[in-house]
Protein backbone atom coordinates (compact mmCIF):
# COMPACT_ATOMS: atom_id res chain seq x y z
CA UNK A 1 0.00 0.00 0.00
CA UNK A 2 1.93 3.35 -1.62
CA UNK A 3 0.65 5.94 1.64
CA UNK A 4 3.14 8.59 2.06
CA UNK A 5 5.62 9.53 -1.04
CA UNK A 6 8.31 11.80 -0.58
CA UNK A 7 9.21 14.23 -4.02
CA UNK A 8 12.81 15.40 -4.82
CA UNK A 9 13.32 17.15 -7.63
CA UNK A 10 16.24 18.72 -8.71
CA UNK A 11 16.31 19.15 -12.33
CA UNK A 12 17.63 22.94 -13.08
CA UNK A 13 17.99 25.95 -10.17
CA UNK A 14 15.04 24.96 -7.68
CA UNK A 15 15.85 22.76 -4.90
CA UNK A 16 12.86 21.17 -3.52
CA UNK A 17 11.36 18.63 -1.27
CA UNK A 18 7.72 17.74 -0.66
CA UNK A 19 6.00 14.79 0.81
CA UNK A 20 1.97 13.96 -0.09
CA UNK A 21 -0.48 11.49 1.48
CA UNK A 22 -2.58 10.18 -1.00
CA UNK A 23 -3.65 13.06 -3.09
CA UNK A 24 -2.67 15.78 -0.48
CA UNK A 25 0.53 17.55 -0.17
CA UNK A 26 1.24 17.41 3.68
CA UNK A 27 5.04 19.63 2.71
CA UNK A 28 6.68 21.13 -0.16
CA UNK A 29 9.71 22.89 0.10
CA UNK A 30 10.91 25.45 -2.43
CA UNK A 31 14.60 26.75 -2.51
CA UNK A 32 15.32 28.92 -5.54
CA UNK A 33 18.57 29.28 -5.62
CA UNK A 34 19.41 33.45 -6.04
CA UNK A 35 22.94 33.15 -7.31
CA UNK A 36 22.45 33.02 -11.29
CA UNK A 37 20.76 36.06 -11.37
CA UNK A 38 23.90 38.17 -11.42
CA UNK A 39 24.47 35.86 -14.83
CA UNK A 40 21.13 36.40 -16.21
CA UNK A 41 20.31 32.88 -16.20
CA UNK A 42 21.47 29.45 -14.65
CA UNK A 43 24.73 28.46 -14.45
CA UNK A 44 24.63 24.49 -14.66
CA UNK A 45 28.10 24.05 -12.25
CA UNK A 46 26.94 26.63 -9.72
CA UNK A 47 23.11 24.55 -9.36
CA UNK A 48 24.84 21.56 -8.91
CA UNK A 49 26.55 22.42 -6.33
CA UNK A 50 23.95 24.43 -4.35
CA UNK A 51 21.63 21.72 -4.81
CA UNK A 52 24.37 19.38 -3.05
CA UNK A 53 24.86 22.45 -0.58
CA UNK A 54 21.14 21.66 0.63
CA UNK A 55 19.47 18.51 -0.37
CA UNK A 56 19.89 16.73 2.92
CA UNK A 57 18.38 19.73 4.55
CA UNK A 58 15.68 20.62 2.23
CA UNK A 59 14.63 16.79 2.80
CA UNK A 60 14.38 16.88 6.73
CA UNK A 61 12.33 19.99 6.41
CA UNK A 62 9.80 18.53 4.34
CA UNK A 63 9.71 15.25 6.45
CA UNK A 64 9.67 17.72 9.77
CA UNK A 65 6.48 20.05 7.82
CA UNK A 66 5.04 16.76 7.16
CA UNK A 67 4.76 15.71 10.54
CA UNK A 68 6.35 12.38 9.71
CA UNK A 69 9.43 10.29 10.21
CA UNK A 70 11.08 8.93 7.25
CA UNK A 71 10.81 5.46 8.17
CA UNK A 72 6.56 6.29 7.39
CA UNK A 73 7.58 6.75 3.59
CA UNK A 74 6.45 3.77 1.31
CA UNK A 75 7.89 5.30 -1.45
CA UNK A 76 10.48 7.72 -3.57
CA UNK A 77 9.64 9.96 -6.45
CA UNK A 78 12.63 12.14 -8.73
CA UNK A 79 12.69 13.67 -11.32
CA UNK A 80 15.48 11.69 -13.57
CA UNK A 81 14.77 14.58 -16.75
CA UNK A 82 15.11 16.24 -18.92
CA UNK A 83 16.84 18.74 -17.12
CA UNK A 84 20.45 19.56 -16.02
CA UNK A 85 22.27 16.54 -15.68
CA UNK A 86 24.76 17.29 -13.55
CA UNK A 87 21.87 19.32 -11.37
CA UNK A 88 19.67 16.13 -11.89
CA UNK A 89 22.07 13.30 -11.02
CA UNK A 90 22.10 15.09 -7.50
CA UNK A 91 18.65 14.48 -6.87
CA UNK A 92 18.44 10.96 -8.20
CA UNK A 93 21.42 9.53 -6.80
CA UNK A 94 20.00 11.34 -3.27
CA UNK A 95 16.79 9.17 -3.88
CA UNK A 96 19.06 6.16 -4.77
CA UNK A 97 20.24 6.53 -1.45
CA UNK A 98 17.32 7.05 0.58
CA UNK A 99 15.48 3.88 -1.26
CA UNK A 100 18.28 1.61 -0.15
CA UNK A 101 18.64 3.19 3.19
CA UNK A 102 15.03 3.12 3.93
CA UNK A 103 14.15 -0.32 2.00
CA UNK A 104 11.49 1.20 0.13
CA UNK A 105 10.96 1.85 -3.66
CA UNK A 106 12.00 4.93 -5.94
CA UNK A 107 10.64 6.02 -9.23
CA UNK A 108 12.20 8.23 -11.89
CA UNK A 109 9.45 11.06 -13.29
CA UNK A 110 9.58 12.57 -16.14
CA UNK A 111 10.09 16.64 -14.87
CA UNK A 112 6.99 17.35 -17.35
CA UNK A 113 5.14 14.51 -16.60
CA UNK A 114 5.74 16.19 -12.90
CA UNK A 115 4.38 19.69 -13.96
CA UNK A 116 1.17 17.77 -15.87
CA UNK A 117 0.47 15.99 -12.45
CA UNK A 118 0.93 19.18 -10.55
CA UNK A 119 -2.25 19.86 -11.96
CA UNK A 120 -3.88 17.32 -10.99
CA UNK A 121 -2.69 18.40 -7.09
CA UNK A 122 -5.06 20.82 -7.77
CA UNK A 123 -7.91 19.32 -9.24
CA UNK A 124 -7.88 15.91 -8.62
CA UNK A 125 -11.37 15.71 -10.80
CA UNK A 126 -9.64 16.14 -13.94
CA UNK A 127 -11.32 13.86 -16.52
CA UNK A 128 -9.68 12.33 -19.74
CA UNK A 129 -9.26 12.81 -22.64
CA UNK A 130 -7.27 16.00 -21.04
CA UNK A 131 -5.48 18.33 -23.35
CA UNK A 132 -2.13 19.81 -21.30
CA UNK A 133 -0.28 22.65 -23.24
CA UNK A 134 3.12 22.46 -20.87
CA UNK A 135 5.09 25.70 -21.43
CA UNK A 136 8.11 26.45 -18.79
CA UNK A 137 11.31 27.60 -19.65
CA UNK A 138 12.37 24.58 -21.42
CA UNK A 139 9.54 23.23 -22.75
CA UNK A 140 6.42 24.27 -24.89
CA UNK A 141 4.33 20.95 -25.90
CA UNK A 142 0.76 19.97 -26.32
CA UNK A 143 0.07 16.77 -24.60
CA UNK A 144 -3.20 14.61 -25.36
CA UNK A 145 -3.58 12.65 -22.19
CA UNK A 146 -6.51 9.62 -22.62
CA UNK A 147 -5.79 7.94 -19.56
CA UNK A 148 -3.54 8.39 -16.56
CA UNK A 149 -0.15 7.85 -17.44
CA UNK A 150 -0.53 8.13 -21.30
CA UNK A 151 0.85 10.63 -23.32
CA UNK A 152 0.84 11.61 -26.98
CA UNK A 153 2.59 14.85 -27.57
CA UNK A 154 0.71 16.55 -30.88
CA UNK A 155 2.86 19.62 -30.93
CA UNK A 156 5.95 21.02 -29.70
CA UNK A 157 8.67 24.13 -30.24
CA UNK A 158 10.91 23.92 -32.97
CA UNK A 159 13.61 26.09 -31.17
CA UNK A 160 13.01 28.30 -28.24
CA UNK A 161 10.84 27.35 -25.41
CA UNK A 162 8.14 30.48 -24.58
CA UNK A 163 9.62 31.09 -21.24
CA UNK A 164 12.61 30.89 -22.73
CA UNK A 165 11.26 33.91 -24.94
CA UNK A 166 9.88 35.99 -22.05
CA UNK A 167 13.66 35.26 -19.71
CA UNK A 168 15.58 36.38 -23.65
CA UNK A 169 13.66 39.48 -24.31
CA UNK A 170 14.03 40.28 -20.60
CA UNK A 171 17.10 40.50 -20.76
CA UNK A 172 17.30 42.14 -24.06
CA UNK A 173 15.04 44.99 -21.86
CA UNK A 174 17.61 45.38 -19.33
CA UNK A 175 15.51 43.58 -16.37
CA UNK A 176 16.10 40.87 -14.13
CA UNK A 177 16.11 36.97 -14.61
CA UNK A 178 13.87 35.19 -14.94
CA UNK A 179 11.66 37.56 -17.09
CA UNK A 180 8.75 35.82 -17.07
CA UNK A 181 7.23 37.16 -14.24
CA UNK A 182 8.76 40.63 -14.59
CA UNK A 183 7.54 41.25 -18.31
CA UNK A 184 3.98 39.92 -16.60
CA UNK A 185 4.12 42.45 -13.35
CA UNK A 186 5.38 45.55 -15.76
CA UNK A 187 2.73 44.25 -18.93
CA UNK A 188 -0.51 45.05 -16.60
CA UNK A 189 -0.05 48.79 -17.33
CA UNK A 190 1.47 48.36 -20.77
CA UNK A 191 -0.67 48.57 -24.09
CA UNK A 192 -0.96 45.55 -25.76
CA UNK A 193 -1.50 47.29 -29.14
CA UNK A 194 1.65 49.51 -29.22
CA UNK A 195 3.74 47.22 -30.93
CA UNK A 196 2.62 44.46 -33.33
CA UNK A 197 5.06 41.46 -32.54
CA UNK A 198 5.06 38.60 -34.99
CA UNK A 199 3.27 35.05 -34.56
CA UNK A 200 4.21 31.95 -35.58
CA UNK A 201 1.86 30.06 -37.14
CA UNK A 202 3.54 27.48 -38.84
CA UNK A 203 2.30 26.05 -42.60
CA UNK A 204 1.18 21.89 -41.82
CA UNK A 205 2.17 22.21 -38.28
CA UNK A 206 -0.64 23.49 -36.58
CA UNK A 207 0.27 22.57 -32.95
CA UNK A 208 4.06 22.85 -33.35
CA UNK A 209 5.92 26.46 -31.82
CA UNK A 210 8.34 28.91 -32.41
CA UNK A 211 10.03 31.88 -30.63
CA UNK A 212 12.83 32.18 -32.24
CA UNK A 213 11.60 35.05 -34.27
CA UNK A 214 9.86 36.89 -31.57
CA UNK A 215 13.06 37.14 -30.27
CA UNK A 216 14.89 38.74 -32.64
CA UNK A 217 12.10 40.80 -34.02
CA UNK A 218 12.36 42.34 -30.34
CA UNK A 219 16.39 42.78 -30.77
CA UNK A 220 15.52 44.60 -34.28
CA UNK A 221 12.86 46.38 -32.93
CA UNK A 222 14.75 47.82 -29.79
CA UNK A 223 17.86 48.59 -32.12
CA UNK A 224 15.65 51.57 -33.71
CA UNK A 225 15.04 53.17 -30.60
CA UNK A 226 16.97 55.25 -28.45
CA UNK A 227 16.85 54.10 -24.51
CA UNK A 228 15.14 56.98 -23.50
CA UNK A 229 12.17 55.90 -25.71
CA UNK A 230 12.72 52.31 -24.48
CA UNK A 231 12.28 53.12 -20.46
CA UNK A 232 9.06 55.06 -21.34
CA UNK A 233 7.84 52.77 -23.05
CA UNK A 234 8.93 49.72 -21.01
CA UNK A 235 5.66 48.61 -19.85
CA UNK A 236 3.79 48.86 -23.38
CA UNK A 237 6.98 46.89 -25.12
CA UNK A 238 6.40 44.39 -22.19
CA UNK A 239 2.55 44.04 -23.16
CA UNK A 240 2.68 43.96 -26.41
CA UNK A 241 5.73 41.15 -26.17
CA UNK A 242 3.46 38.96 -23.79
CA UNK A 243 0.46 39.50 -25.81
CA UNK A 244 2.31 38.12 -29.17
CA UNK A 245 3.69 34.88 -27.08
CA UNK A 246 0.59 34.14 -25.54
CA UNK A 247 -2.11 34.53 -28.28
CA UNK A 248 0.04 31.52 -30.06
CA UNK A 249 -0.38 29.15 -27.51
CA UNK A 250 -4.13 30.54 -26.98
CA UNK A 251 -5.18 29.94 -30.93
CA UNK A 252 -3.00 26.00 -30.98
CA UNK A 253 -4.56 25.14 -27.79
CA UNK A 254 -8.31 26.40 -28.71
CA UNK A 255 -7.46 24.29 -32.46
CA UNK A 256 -6.04 21.20 -30.47
CA UNK A 257 -9.11 21.13 -28.17
CA UNK A 258 -11.47 20.67 -30.70
CA UNK A 259 -9.56 18.40 -33.22
CA UNK A 260 -9.09 15.91 -30.36
CA UNK A 261 -12.11 16.26 -29.10
CA UNK A 262 -11.02 16.24 -25.37
CA UNK A 263 -12.94 17.07 -22.13
CA UNK A 264 -10.61 18.79 -20.40
CA UNK A 265 -7.89 21.28 -20.91
CA UNK A 266 -5.09 22.15 -18.65
CA UNK A 267 -2.26 24.65 -18.41
CA UNK A 268 1.19 23.85 -16.64
CA UNK A 269 4.79 24.82 -15.61
CA UNK A 270 6.25 28.09 -15.17
CA UNK A 271 4.53 29.90 -17.62
CA UNK A 272 1.04 28.33 -16.72
CA UNK A 273 2.04 31.69 -13.79
CA UNK A 274 1.29 34.20 -16.37
CA UNK A 275 -1.75 36.26 -15.63
CA UNK A 276 -2.60 36.96 -19.07
CA UNK A 277 -2.52 33.19 -20.24
CA UNK A 278 -5.09 32.20 -17.31
CA UNK A 279 -7.32 34.94 -17.94
CA UNK A 280 -7.79 34.51 -21.77
CA UNK A 281 -7.58 31.23 -21.63
CA UNK A 282 -10.07 30.53 -19.02
CA UNK A 283 -11.96 32.45 -21.17
CA UNK A 284 -11.76 31.11 -24.32
CA UNK A 285 -12.09 27.29 -22.96
CA UNK A 286 -16.06 28.17 -21.28
CA UNK A 287 -16.65 28.97 -25.01
CA UNK A 288 -16.13 26.13 -25.94
CA UNK A 289 -18.17 24.02 -23.09
CA UNK A 290 -15.19 22.26 -21.82
CA UNK A 291 -13.46 21.83 -18.26
CA UNK A 292 -10.41 24.14 -17.90
CA UNK A 293 -8.09 23.72 -15.46
CA UNK A 294 -5.04 25.68 -13.86
CA UNK A 295 -2.80 24.15 -10.85
CA UNK A 296 -2.18 27.10 -8.32
CA UNK A 297 0.74 28.98 -8.21
CA UNK A 298 2.84 26.91 -6.03
CA UNK A 299 2.56 23.87 -8.29
CA UNK A 300 3.28 25.96 -11.74
CA UNK A 301 7.24 26.21 -11.22
CA UNK A 302 9.18 23.69 -10.12
CA UNK A 303 8.59 21.94 -6.91
CA UNK A 304 9.00 18.44 -5.52
CA UNK A 305 4.78 17.95 -4.65
CA UNK A 306 3.89 17.75 -8.52
CA UNK A 307 7.00 14.82 -8.61
CA UNK A 308 5.40 13.19 -5.61
CA UNK A 309 2.28 12.83 -7.08
CA UNK A 310 3.42 11.83 -10.71
CA UNK A 311 5.06 9.25 -8.68
CA UNK A 312 2.22 8.21 -6.50
CA UNK A 313 0.58 7.51 -9.52
CA UNK A 314 2.99 5.07 -10.89
CA UNK A 315 3.95 3.49 -7.53
CA UNK A 316 0.43 2.60 -7.15
CA UNK A 317 0.64 1.18 -10.45
CA UNK A 318 3.38 -1.71 -9.51
CA UNK A 319 6.16 0.23 -11.29
CA UNK A 320 9.24 0.64 -9.75
CA UNK A 321 12.81 2.40 -10.95
CA UNK A 322 15.94 -0.11 -10.89
CA UNK A 323 19.03 1.01 -8.71
CA UNK A 324 20.98 1.79 -12.20
CA UNK A 325 18.69 4.31 -13.89
CA UNK A 326 20.41 6.97 -15.22
CA UNK A 327 19.59 10.93 -15.39
CA UNK A 328 18.86 12.04 -18.83
CA UNK A 329 18.82 15.57 -19.81
CA UNK A 330 17.09 15.57 -22.89
CA UNK A 331 14.47 12.64 -21.67
CA UNK A 332 11.14 12.57 -23.70
CA UNK A 333 7.37 12.36 -22.31
CA UNK A 334 6.97 9.52 -24.66
CA UNK A 335 10.06 7.20 -23.62
CA UNK A 336 9.34 4.89 -20.61
CA UNK A 337 12.87 4.44 -18.77
CA UNK A 338 12.83 2.53 -15.75
O1 LIG B 1 8.59 25.23 -14.95
P1 LIG B 1 9.62 26.21 -14.57
O2 LIG B 1 9.67 26.69 -13.14
O3 LIG B 1 11.05 25.65 -14.89
C1 LIG B 1 11.30 24.89 -16.04
O4 LIG B 1 11.02 23.68 -16.02
O5 LIG B 1 11.78 25.52 -17.00
O6 LIG B 1 9.47 27.45 -15.57
C2 LIG B 1 10.30 28.55 -15.48
C3 LIG B 1 9.88 29.55 -16.57
C4 LIG B 1 10.84 30.71 -16.73
O7 LIG B 1 11.14 30.86 -18.09
C5 LIG B 1 10.03 31.90 -16.19
O8 LIG B 1 10.40 33.13 -16.79
C6 LIG B 1 8.62 31.48 -16.55
O9 LIG B 1 8.59 30.10 -16.27
N1 LIG B 1 7.60 32.19 -15.76
C7 LIG B 1 6.72 33.06 -16.32
C8 LIG B 1 5.94 33.58 -15.25
N2 LIG B 1 6.35 33.00 -14.09
C9 LIG B 1 7.38 32.15 -14.43
N3 LIG B 1 6.54 33.44 -17.59
C10 LIG B 1 5.57 34.34 -17.85
N4 LIG B 1 4.80 34.89 -16.88
C11 LIG B 1 4.95 34.55 -15.58
N5 LIG B 1 4.17 35.10 -14.64
ZN1 LIG C 1 9.76 22.87 -14.89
Amino acid sequence: MIKYVAGIETSCDETSAAVTMEDRVLSNIVSSQEIHEKFGGVVPELASRAHIRIITDIFSLALQKAGIEKDNLDGIAVTHGPGLIGAVLVGLNFAKGLSKALNIPYIGINHIEGHIYGNFLSNPEIAFPHLSLVVSGGHTQLVLMREHLNYQIIGKTRDDAVGEAFDKGAKLLGLGYPGGPLVDKLAQTGDDEFHKFPRAFLKNSPFDFSYSGLKTSLLVYLGTKDQDFIKDNISHICASYQRAAIDVLVQKTLLAAEKYKVKSVGVVGGVAANSLLRRWMTEEIKKLQMRFYLPELEYCTDNAAMIARAGMERLRSGLTSAPDLNAYPSLKLDTSVS
